[in-house]
């Protein structure tokens, strides 16, 4: 499938794989890049810029193809070495790079001139037209379903992504709740040029985690995600576990005086614990609402594979037996 995305990244699918700490290792990245997606390494999951390039260099060493680096800018009282970080990706030579959070536009001019093309994650209409007025080359538009930080509006895809259509000019895809070809067709119905998942990827062969993650993805139900630090308008969808239980009594419990410090407990440094040991419970961990879709843990490239399959037996078929009838 050709479109403005698989263009503007040189890939074969329209589908990328967003930015997951400490899932989006070289392993993950290379594996969807091979199967013909674009793998993205989660840059901060890399303790210093050093260790990112030697990530990117590892990813180079499983694969030929295109993939980039996720930089996520959270608000922070000790910020992590982001010029640091653009440094490491300009001289490894990666010309894809997946920014999230805040605004980009500081490192943007470094990023083009070295030739990166950058896709922004907004999760509202409002920031994706800011993000193609500073220069971005296309759009990652996460919808209220979306696995991790949904942002604080509430609009799920099916009114986003139209909306997104109606005022971008610059390509977009799809980012939230997806996981099939059903979607990927949904969405490119709805404007996007391809889709970026998260969850559904963490439930494959290749991804780098403890097995028991990638079960509990496919246990779970659309219905076991919940949203955590509201209060704190830092709003994350988890999957539920007795940690996230803890948490949410605490935030009914303390209300409007509820302080980071108060569930640091459950929230930091957890990753680790979750994504290598295996231990659920550990704390809460980014799910999206798209686990309830989730039955089977592929390889990359038969996920992949399946859901252009699909997609392409959609529009032939069905939604041409709709345009003639
Ligand atoms: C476990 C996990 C960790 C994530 N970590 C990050 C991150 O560090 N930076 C980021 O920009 N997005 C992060 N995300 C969001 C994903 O890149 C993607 O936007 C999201 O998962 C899409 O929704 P989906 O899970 O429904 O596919 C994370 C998502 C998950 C599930």
């Amino acid at each position: 499938m050709k479109t403005r995305i698989t263009d503007l990244f040189g890939i074969e699918h329209p589908i990328l794989q967003g930015g997951m700490h400490f899932v989006g290792l070289a392993e993950m990245a290379a594996a969807v890049s091979n199967a013909g997606g674009l793998g993205i390494i989660t840059g901060l999951t890399q303790r210093t810029p050093d260790d990112l390039a030697k990530e990117i260099a590892r990813c180079k060493d499983m694969t030929d193809k295109p993939f980039g680096v996720n930089l996520t800018f959270l608000p922070s009282v000790t910020p992590p070495d982001y010029p640091g970080y653009i440094k490491a990706i300009i001289e490894s030579g990666v010309k894809a790079v997946e920014t999230a959070g805040n605004n980009p536009a500081k490192y943007l001019p470094a990023l083009k001139e070295a030739g990166i093309k950058v896709i922004h994650k907004c999760t509202s209409v409002r920031h994706s037209l800011k993000a193609e007025a500073i220069g971005c080359d296309a759009v990652s538009v996460d919808g209220f379903e979306c696995g991790g930080h949904p942002g604080e509006d509430d609009v799920p895809n099916f009114v986003l992504l139209p909306r997104a259509a109606e005022e971008l000019k610059i390509p977009f895809v799809a980012s939230g709740g997806v996981a099939n070809g059903r979607q990927l067709v949904a969405a490119l119905a709805l404007g996007a040029e391809g889709i970026n998942m998260g969850t559904r990827f963490i439930a494959t062969q290749e991804a780098p985690v403890h097995h028991n993650v990638k079960q509990a993805i496919v246990d779970a139900s659309e219905l076991d995600t919940r949203l955590v630090m509201r209060p704190l308008r830092n709003t994350e969808r988890v999957l539920n576990n007795a940690a996230v239980e803890r948490l949410l009594e605490k935030e009914k419990a303390l209300g409007a005086n509820l302080k980071f410090e108060d569930i640091i407990g459950e929230v930091a440094g957890v990753y680790p614990i979750i994504m290598q040991k295996g231990e659920m419970d550990a704390g809460a961990w980014s799910c999206g609402m798209v686990a309830g879709l989730i039955h089977d843990i592929p390889t990359c490239k038969e996920l992949i594979d399946g859901i252009m399959a699909e997609a392409d037996a959609l529009i032939r078929q069905r939604l041409a037996a709709f345009a003639t009838a």
